[in-house]
């Protein structure tokens, strides 16, 4: 399977490196709108170079594109490549806005070409520990969650470059880091109903928010409480999520949710949850996430199945932070349902 990437930036180096870790999948052009940003790729990967997507895109070789483009520019690529018969593995957040993500989503459908969204953290083992935890019923009835990612951004970060903490392209902690656990939160709870937040700029020269406090409904009826920021000194803090059951609780935590920092269930011996916990920590990041998700590609396009996270799974990522953050601009709660467009 041949893989090319447009936007030859920070996250493509996962990309590539990901794409050349997997059997029957090989890197063979990449394209960015500034040739020096790709030339480190093309030396190291010996593949061709695009300053023009349409151009890259005449290349039948080429089966599935990953978007690794600033974030405002996700749709419009995304559309391109769709019409150009391409498969699309998409950088998180899936796009900006919800009708943005409804046209990649029914370009993927018209052209017939699988969407893969990169929530990487899906895959680590932690999580799925959770997730196996859930499905098994031994937390009963949920009573509510916590999500925090407390994080450092500064100033440097994000003046790197232009697109960085603006409304129109990046959006602030909750559309670019939290969002991943979001996504998670969302995976593991079921979906929202109703949101309340507030949120602040308090320490970055930014336009979008670094700080961020709210309140979900589930339709479970189960509560989640969610704190998000780039504020902290100096360095990544906490990125978390505790799940309160009537039979137990699960705290997944650490700088980067990559462990198990609290368990105890109704029936669990303390040795079997030293053993999970000892687990997760001795191969706590897994196969990287992006190697799982070019794997999963893979397998998506030769079993002709959906790939493990779908564009709607995206889009409801999406779809809570912008009802977090219309609650906070009209200072009000937010009902989500079906079908209304945030
Ligand atoms: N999954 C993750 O963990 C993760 C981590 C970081 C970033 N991201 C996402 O990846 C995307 C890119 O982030 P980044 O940190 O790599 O940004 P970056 O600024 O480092 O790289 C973006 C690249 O895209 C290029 N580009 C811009 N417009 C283009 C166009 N029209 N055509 C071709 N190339 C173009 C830029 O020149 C740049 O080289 C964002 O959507 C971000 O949210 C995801």
């Amino acid at each position: 399977m041949n893989f090319a990437i447009v936007g030859c930036g920070f996250i493509a180096k996962k990309h590539a490196k990901a794409i050349n870790n997997i059997e029957n999948a090989k890197l063979v052009a990449v394209c960015d709108k500034f040739e020096t940003a790709m030339i480190p790729y093309m030396e190291e990967y010996g593949v061709k170079g695009y300053t023009e997507l349409s151009d890259m895109l005449s290349d039948d070789l080429i089966d599935v594109v990953c978007i690794c483009t600033p974030s405002g520019l996700h749709a419009p690529i995304a559309e391109q490549v769709a019409a150009a018969k391409k498969h699309i593995i998409l950088e998180k957040p899936i796009a900006m806005t919800m009708e943005e993500t409804n046209r990649i989503i029914d370009v993927t459908k018209k052209n017939d070409v699988k969407l893969a969204v990169v929530h990487p953290n899906r895959f680590r083992p932690v999580v799925l520990e959770l997730r196996k935890i859930l499905d098994s019923g031994a937390l009963g009835k949920i009573s509510h969650a916590n999500c925090v990612v407390n994080w450092n951004r500064d100033q440097e970060y994000y003046d790197q470059a232009p697109w960085r903490g603006t409304k129109e392209h990046d959006g602030g902690v909750l559309m670019n880091q939290a969002i991943h656990n979001l996504d998670l939160l969302l995976w593991f709870m079921g979906n929202p109903k109703e949101v309340y937040s507030m949120e602040a700029t308090r320490l970055r020269e930014i336009e979008a928010e670094d700080v961020s406090t709210g309140v979900i409904q589930f339709e479970s009826g189960a509560l989640a409480t969610v704190q998000a920021s780039t504020t902290v000194y100096p360095k990544n803090y906490e990125e978390s999520i505790t799940i309160f059951g009537e039979k137990g609780t699960v705290k997944i935590g650490g700088a980067n949710a990559l462990y198990i920092e609290h368990l105890q269930i109704e029936g669990y011996t303390e040795r079997e949850v030293n053993i999970l916990k000892e687990k997760v920590s001795s191969d706590p990041w897994g196969t990287p996430g992006h190697e799982q998700i070019i794997a999963n590609m893979v397998e998506s396009i030769n079993e002709n199945k959906q790939p493990a996270i779908t564009g709607q799974d995206g889009k409801k990522a999406l779809e809570l932070v912008l009802a977090f953050y219309k609650s906070a601009e009209k200072n009000q709660p937010i009902l989500l349902n079906e079908g209304v467009t945030i």
